[in-house]
């Protein structure tokens, strides 16, 4: 059992959990996850190590609820305790000094990119990183990107902070005007198809963390395979990081929706069953 130590709310629908897990705090980098259960009966889920403590053995998970899983990960409390904490799992992201950077990060992706920048940092990287969402409320991490990033920039679909308009559209102005030796991109895979788009007109490397669904974890099961080049990957243990010009976007898209009716049923029920019934007749 994994207990959770802190629990911070840090915007609509994202939490925070530092969990008590030493061995994987040792031995984590930059671009692993873990996989949890949160008892006996739950399906086992991916999130990316936000952070870590290696001194009080503490991991950071950020984690936006979306559907069943995710929602009743949000209903524990600190001091409570999840049942399976598995990791460091998957490829750490590949660090070296490479210059210029620019990291883009949308929704939820910023808690994914975080390490990453914090690692390219401190290998001497200047790095930009180019931050998106739907709104202001929905911004997150923005003071401790603030702490370690060299520039921070912000694209709102609204306009209602930083640019209005696409992280896309910062990245453009950015590598028309200088020249960037590699860009990441973490978040909705719509986005990091546009940046892989973009980058490749410029032969700029770009990686990206993909997100398929996974199940075990270990390169058993065959559920995260991804076509990166024409050929199969296990993302759980070949990836999560992958070169963005060579991953077929168009399967990852269509894989990825094959569940969603079964989701929303998973999420309705759940919803249903646990609403307090108090009061009712
Ligand atoms: C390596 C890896 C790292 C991840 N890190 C994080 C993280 O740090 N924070 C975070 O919030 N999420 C992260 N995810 C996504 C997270 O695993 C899913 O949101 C979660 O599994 C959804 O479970 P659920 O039961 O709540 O929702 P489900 O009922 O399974 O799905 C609800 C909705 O979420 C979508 N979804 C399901 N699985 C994924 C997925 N793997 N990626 C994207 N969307 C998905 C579904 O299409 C559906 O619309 C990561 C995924 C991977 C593969
Ligand atoms: S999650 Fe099962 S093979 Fe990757």
């Amino acid at each position: 059992m994994f207990k959770i130590i802190l629990k911070e709310e840090l915007g609509q629908n994202v939490k925070s959990f530092f969990i008590e897990a030493a061995d994987t705090a040792r031995n984590a980098k930059a671009g692993q996850f873990v996989i949890l259960r949160i008892n006996d009966k739950g399906e086992r889920i991916p999130l990316t190590i936000a952070d870590t403590d290696a001194q009080k053995g503490l991991v950071r998970i950020i984690f936006q609820e979306t559907g069943k899983t995710t929602y009743e990960l949000g209903t524990l409390k600190e001091g409570g305790y999840i049942k399976d904490f598995v990791g460091p799992l998957g490829q750490p992201t590949e660090i070296e000094n490479y210059g210029n950077v620019v990291a883009v990060a949308g929704g939820v992706g910023t808690a994914e990119v975080l390490p990453v920048i914090k690692s390219l940092r401190n290998a001497g990287n200047k790095v930009t990183a180019v931050v998106g969402a739907r709104n202001k409320d929905l911004i997150i991490l923005e003071k401790e990107l603030r702490e370690i990033c060299d520039e921070l920039l912000f694209a709102t679909d609204d306009g209602s902070y930083g640019t209005k308009g696409f992280v896309t559209d910062i990245l453009k102005n950015i590598i028309d005007k200088e020249s960037v030796n590699i860009v990441y991109a973490i978040g909705p895979v719509p986005m990091m198809m546009a940046v892989a788009n973009l980058t490749k007109e410029k032969n700029i490397k770009t990686l990206v963390s993909l997100n398929p669904i996974m199940v075990d974890g270990t390169g058993m099961c065959g559920a995260c395979r991804v076509t990166v080049d024409g050929k199969t990957k296990f993302a759980c243990v070949e990836g999560p990081e992958f070169d963005a010009h060579k991953v077929n976007w168009t399967e990852l898209i269509s894989r990825l929706s094959l569940f969603r009716d079964l989701e929303k049923v998973s999420l309705d029920n759940y919803k249903n069953n646990s609403e307090c019934k108090c009061g009712r007749e």
